[in-house]
């Protein structure tokens, strides 16, 4: 049987970490994790249960009932992907919106979160055949992976895509809210204290403000086999 490797595919918001992680997933029969997803429904839960909101926000309050969230991806074989499911609620939509976007970043910020959602992963990657998309998958979450991607694009190209992809789901947003919504989650991704998006020493590069999706495809099929031969 051919060797399966773990590989994690990290960068800022909106390079399209997760289309070309769920394409290579597919094309490997590897499974295929989204974690800003996590993040997102445990989120929308602080959101549901009013944690978090325009100019207030209770950390603690969301600490206490993270023993009451539970996160699942069930794959649904229409889409070719693991849908998320918060306390066994299919929330795959919900967590794409413009308000859960918002706020996610600040709740990425708290260690509790993290800790409990960097377990889940570590468990979830315990076979290998993992493509996994994030922030801190190459730096925390898989240290030792065997593949690791870093994906770049410019602010203005991330906001643009962003932008496209909201107005096609029917979501009332203008150009300069998504850009604002990037630049924000950016600055506070990379500047929070606990595991702050920073490139892997030993992760590739790929800026993709230019590159075509077959472009960028074919890229990151070279790395894998370059991977899978060392
Ligand atoms: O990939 P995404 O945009 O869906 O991620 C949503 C947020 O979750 C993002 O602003 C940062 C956070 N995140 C994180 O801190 N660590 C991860 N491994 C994945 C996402």
């Amino acid at each position: 049987m051919a060797k399966r490797i773990t590989i994690a595919i990290d960068g800022f918001s909106s390079t399209g970490k997760s289309t070309v992680a769920k394409q290579l997933a597919k094309e490997l029969g590897y499974v295929y994790v989204d974690t800003g997803a996590m993040y997102r429904a445990v989120t929308l839960y602080a959101l549901r249960r009013e944690f978090i909101a325009e100019g207030h926000f209770d950390p603690h309050a969301l600490i206490a009932e993270l023993p009451l969230i539970s996160l699942k991806f069930i794959f649904n074989p229409d889409k070719g992907f693991g849908e998320m499911y918060l306390n066994d609620e299919n929330v795959e939509q919900e967590i794409r919106q413009m308000q859960v976007s918002q706020f996610v970043s600040k709740v990425a910020a708290i260690p509790e979160v993290r800790e409990m959602l960097v377990a889940q992963q570590q468990e979830m990657g315990k076979g290998k055949g993992i493509v996994m998309d994030g922030r801190d998958i190459g730096t925390v979450v898989f240290p030792d992976a065997e593949l690791k991607i870093f994906m770049t694009a410019t602010a203005d190209e991330r906001a643009q895509r962003r932008y496209l992809e909201l107005k096609e789901r029917g979501e009332n947003v203008t150009f300069e809210e998504v850009l604002e919504n990037v630049e924000e989650r950016d600055l506070l991704d990379t500047t929070r204290k606990d595991s702050p998006l920073v490139k892997a020493e030993d992760a590739k590069e790929i800026d993709n403000s230019h590159l075509t999706l077959a472009g960028q495809f074919e890229k990151i099929l070279e790395l894998f086999k370059e991977a899978i031969n060392n």
